[in-house]
């Protein structure tokens, strides 16, 4: 059976594809925030992981507001990444994992979540960000598996439905026939909210005490309505539930603790607090 070896929690915005491509990391604004990345990429380097599936939010680039899947996951050979309006050229196509595809999604619908299934699907910032973050020199050594969930449009999955999808992605990870090792990511967030009267809102202790939670009780977060996470992390910082969705792909089965690999949080990145957190279970 597979193996899962462990999870990545980090940002997305799209100021760090240009960041990236201006070559600004070393930029006292930009400093603080790509050094988190080192630790992350070093365990990358030594656990070697042959998937990556990422939990993240599509903003308008495959899924507009006509038609919103909850939950959708990709079924295609590639995923290519796209002009998103922001002047930034687009990052490299991202190799699929149609094996792994269909096991998540047969093993999702048999547990009776109603999955969109995509066999074509460009993929935006929040899934394509993360993998050049984890491999800056590109030709990515891994393939994917995108689960996309709705945080863009009203109504949104609670938590307790998000902790429970990403619980039942992690029993499929762990049921899949292959001796491939996997790793969740979660793209997302944390706090921040980039328009109406609260823009520029972040919530510093509510993300840390989240961040937290993480090790230690992973379900606290479910507590919450998703308007009460509105309201204490903005309505972009919603996007934590892709954090909550990796953590409870962790929790399956034998060798469901987690140890910290590494974390980093820093405020601010444009309207953002941001996040990396990478968890290596044991
Ligand atoms: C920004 C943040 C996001 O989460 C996003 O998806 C797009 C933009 C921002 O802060 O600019
Ligand atoms: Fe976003």
């Amino acid at each position: 059976m597979a193996k899962l070896i462990g999870g990545i929690g980090t940002s997305h915005i799209p100021a760090i594809g240009g960041a990236i491509h201006k070559g600004l990391q070393q930029e006292p604004y930009w400093k603080p925030f790509f050094d988190g990345y080192p630790p992350v990429r070093e365990w990358l380097a030594k656990t070697k992981p042959d998937v990556l599936v990422v939990f993240y939010n599509d903003h308008g680039l495959n899924f507009f507001l006509d038609k919103m899947p909850t939950f959708a996951v990709g079924a295609a050979q590639q995923y290519v990444n796209s002009d998103e309006g922001w002047g930034i050229p687009s990052l490299e196509p991202l190799r699929g994992d149609l094996d792994l595809s269909w096991h998540i999604i047969n093993t999702l619908v048999e547990k009776e979540f109603d999955v969109v299934t995509c066999q074509e699907m460009l993929v935006d910032h929040a899934c394509s960000l993360p993998l050049k973050l984890f491999y800056p020199e590109g030709n990515y050594p891994v393939t994917v598996v995108p689960v996309c969930i709705n945080t863009v449009q009203f109504p949104l999955p609670s938590a307790k439905r998000v902790y429970a999808m990403g619980k039942a992605v992690g029993e499929a990870i762990k049921s899949w026939d292959s001796s491939k090792k996997v790793a969740v990511v979660a793209s997302g967030g944390l706090s921040h909210q980039l328009d109406g009267e609260r823009a520029g809102f972040i919530n510093k202790a509510f993300d840390l005490q989240f961040m937290d939670s993480l090790l230690t009780n992973p379900e606290w977060a479910t507590q919450f309505s998703v308007l009460e996470l509105v309201e204490k992390t903005g309505t972009q910082g919603i996007e934590l539930l892709m954090w909550l969705a990796m953590r409870a792909a962790l929790t399956v089965g034998d060798g469901s603790s987690v140890r910290k690999v590494h974390s980093n949080y820093y405020i601010p990145i444009s309207n953002t607090a941001t996040g990396l957190l990478a968890l290596e279970t044991v």
